[in-house]
């Protein structure tokens, strides 16, 4: 799949028919959008955890349509190969099917993106229909739902016990079954997130969801050891950024105090 010239949902469906496992990461801006797509993520998810990492809100509630939409510009811009999927936030969706279609192809209309997210079962599939027969691919996205972390109260494992396990099963059919293309299953036990994956269509993407789902995703800043106050399990840190970054910056500081920087080759 890496000779891939543009990553589509059609490529997705076929990775999963090869068991050719979905890399996906979350960006938010252009600088980092355009690494991210040259190093060969498969699926760029301008998350919702904008909120989070990038405004600094406990949450993801606060972060607005408007606000996403800006995000996803600042990346569609950068990406030639990568599926760009845009979640739609808080608020844009849930009243009812026509606010969630109208909240969908602003950002198709506005960013240029290629599909949208959208959390939950049984209660949005009226809307993912109605964004669905518009000819708007979505992905959807069950287990720990971030946007209904007040319900929850926690952001604890879901999913353990049997009739909260039984529910994501019937919900991951139903959004098989009207045709999303792909879904995020987050924090839930391995076991059931590999008996959901074999038994729909649909790849099933997972974050702290074990290692049977088709494709796997984190958020950007929490994998390159950006963020360092959140430590779960399920987060590897394939780099640390923040300790990069605090000694260049150490380093800047040391040289310009010390008249370092700038040297006569760095001047005119
Ligand atoms: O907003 C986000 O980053 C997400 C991922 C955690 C899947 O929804």
């Amino acid at each position: 799949m890496d000779d891939v010239k543009r990553v589509t949902t059609q490529t997705l469906q076929q990775m999963k028919k090869t068991a050719t496992p979905i890399a996906m990461l979350t960006a938010y801006d252009y600088t980092s959008a355009r690494i991210l797509d040259e190093a060969g993520v498969d699926v760029l998810l301008v998350g919702d955890s904008a909120s989070n990492v990038m405004a600094g809100h406990e949450t993801t509630l606060p972060i607005t349509l408007d606000q996403m939409i800006y995000h996803a510009q600042c990346v569609v811009r950068a990406v030639s190969r990568a599926l760009v999927v845009v979640d739609l936030p808080f608020g844009s969706y849930q009243g009812n099917p026509l606010e969630a279609l109208n909240s969908a192809i602003r950002v198709m209309k506005e960013t240029g993106a290629h599909a949208v997210k959208l959390e939950g079962g049984e209660a949005v599939v009226s809307a993912v229909e109605r964004i669905l027969e518009a000819g708007i691919p979505v992905m959807g996205h069950l287990g720990l739902t971030p946007q209904s972390i007040y319900r929850f109260g926690t952001y604890k494992v879901r999913a353990r016990d049997e009739e909260e396990a039984d529910r994501l099963r019937k919900d991951a059919k139903l959004l098989d079954d009207v045709g999303c293309f792909a879904v995020v299953l987050e924090k839930i036990p391995a076991e059931l997130a590999g008996e959901v994956s074999r038994s729909i269509r649909m790849p099933t993407i997972g974050i702290g969801a074990g290692m049977h789902c088709d494709g796997q995703v984190l958020v950007t800043h929490d994998a390159l050891g950006l963020t360092t106050d959140f430590n779960p399990r399920f987060v590897r840190h394939y780099a640390n950024l923040a300790e990069t970054i605090t000694e260049a910056v150490h380093d800047y500081v040391q040289d310009v105090r010390t008249r370092q920087f700038p040297a006569e080759n760095e001047s005119y």
